[in-house]
């Protein structure tokens, strides 16, 4: 399973991507706008640090530029995969980047139909929101589990990339569900390791050891 970290700010990029375990990163127009700069540098700057799929978003809605947007940004390097929303014009664009070699995140996606097509005409990765479904009392994880099922009946080879992630559980029933890629943000990412036994456990690991020294040292 792929961890991508779904973020613009480089310093909690640069500090996941330290933990080793880092595969991408998933940008969209809110995280960029967050950072105050230019959306250039924030691929730059992304660019630097992970060697991975970095979705990039287009904010054009019509077909003309949405494609032009996207060969612009797959121009900037290889990693980038260009992140098109689920409507009609998405959809159309999405095709043609398939057609010409350029790697697609279909985004925005609240449901299996949706994932259908966007699987259909060629999407690298589906993005279904499973934290605003939940946000609006829809079960988000019953989506990637529909999703999948879709896809594997069908042998499409879109990647279901789980998006809007609140909190470690949707990581855990992600990867039961055998979702392909977690985009989570940096305050999830910190939460994957945690656990309070393992954090009372070393504390009596270490006391332990402390009065075993002093002992021995007072021989
Ligand atoms: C996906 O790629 C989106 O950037 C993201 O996961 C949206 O998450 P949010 O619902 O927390 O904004």
């Amino acid at each position: 399973m792929k961890f991508f970290i779904d973020s613009a700010d480089i310093s909690e990029i640069r500090e996941a991507a330290a933990l080793g375990v880092l595969d991408g990163v998933t940008t969209n127009p809110s995280l960029v706008s967050k950072t105050g700069k230019p959306f250039r540098q924030v691929l730059d700057e992304i660019l630097e640090v992970v060697d991975g799929p970095i979705s990039a978003e287009v904010t054009a809605v019509d077909f003309d530029g949405m494609i032009k947007e996207a060969a612009e940004l797959a121009a900037i390097h290889d990693n980038i995969v260009v992140k098109i929303p689920i409507i009609h014009e998405g959809l159309k664009a999405i095709k043609h980047c398939a057609q010409n070699g350029i790697r697609t995140n279909c985004t925005l996606c609240f449901n299996p139909l949706q994932a259908l097509m966007a699987a259909k005409a060629g999407a690298s990765y589906i993005s279904p929101f499973v934290g605003r479904l939940d946000d609006i009392s829809h079960d988000g994880m019953e989506l990637i589990q529909q999703v999948r099922t879709i896809y594997d009946n069908y042998g499409y080879d879109t990647e279901v990339l789980v998006a809007s992630i609140r909190h470690p559980q949707h990581v855990v029933q992600a990867a039961l569900m055998g979702a392909d890629v977690a985009t989570m943000p940096f305050s999830v990412v910190k939460k994957l390791l945690q656990h309070p036994l393992t954090d009372i456990g070393l504390e009596k690991f270490l006391a332990d050891w402390k009065k075993l020294q002093e002992s021995v040292s007072s021989k």
